[in-house]
């Protein structure tokens, strides 16, 4: 089965990557539109604003995830065309919370600056959400190849924040949560896992430079 899967997305290295990569872009746009017929539908229940702002909260949490899961997923699976989409999933993780935001200061503030300056100041959990989109911008920015050579290894960097922007949504989650605290717990607990693997990783990293390290050292002793 993992052949199967690994052969068919690595096939995506040629021509099949031409046609993966609009049927993915297709798959992100899919909650936008479910949510658009709901909505044209009237079927958004009693209160349709509350429903489009979590809704497209939700989205954007699942996809930051899907981002920091890429990498992880690309070694495990031995997939390494798999990075051809974590930059298609970045933008969506901003399309969706710029939709997130939008839908914010459309149908609950009515595009009122002087209350959303007040409200980001007031309710620390809406501080936290706009800190968190904020700093999405710059990622969003520099996501271009150009960028990324231009940028060099401070590319890498900045794109770290990734991690702190998701631990940050999960905590405008847990703060905005009234009673059901199950999604957000479960989300925590991915997020958890997939950090495990990335200190596991850099621990393993640390640990082949080590040994280089002393390798070196002890061909340099052999010399003398
Ligand atoms: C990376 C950026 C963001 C992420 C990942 C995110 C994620 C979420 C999530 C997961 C929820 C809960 C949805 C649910 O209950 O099922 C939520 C709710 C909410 N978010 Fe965000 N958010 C972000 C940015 C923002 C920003 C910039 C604002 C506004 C300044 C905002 C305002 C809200 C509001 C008002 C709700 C609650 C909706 C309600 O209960 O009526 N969020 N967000």
């Amino acid at each position: 089965m993992q052949l199967i899967l690994k052969h068919l997305v690595n096939m995506s290295s040629g021509n099949i990557h031409g046609i993966v990569k609009p049927l993915v872009f297709i798959l992100f746009l899919l909650p936008l539109s479910s949510l658009t017929l709901s909505a044209l539908n009237n079927s958004l229940g009693p209160n349709p604003a509350e429903n489009i702002i979590r809704a497209l909260g939700d989205w954007t949490l699942y996809f930051l995830l899907g981002v920091l899961a890429i990498t992880p997923a690309r070694s495990l699976f031995n997939i390494a065309s798999l990075i051809r989409y974590r930059r298609m999933t970045g933008l969506f993780v901003f399309f969706y919370a710029s939709l997130h935001f939008l839908a914010y200061i459309w149908f609950e503030q009515f595009f009122d600056m002087h209350k959303i300056i007040q409200d980001i100041i007031k309710r620390p959990f809406i501080g936290i959400g706009f800190g968190c989109f904020v700093l999405l911008i710059p990622l969003a920015i520099t996501s271009t190849n150009k960028m990324m050579r231009r940028l060099g290894k401070n590319w890498q960097r900045l794109h770290r924040l990734v991690y702190l922007i998701t631990g940050l949504a999960l905590l405008h989650y847990f703060m905005m949560v009234k009673a059901d605290y199950l999604m957000p717990v479960v989300l925590t607990l991915i997020f958890g896992v997939l950090m495990g693997y990335r200190f596991y990783q850099a621990g393993v990293m640390l640990n082949v430079l080590k040994s280089m390290i002393d390798l070196k050292a002890k061909e340099n002793a052999n010399e003398r």
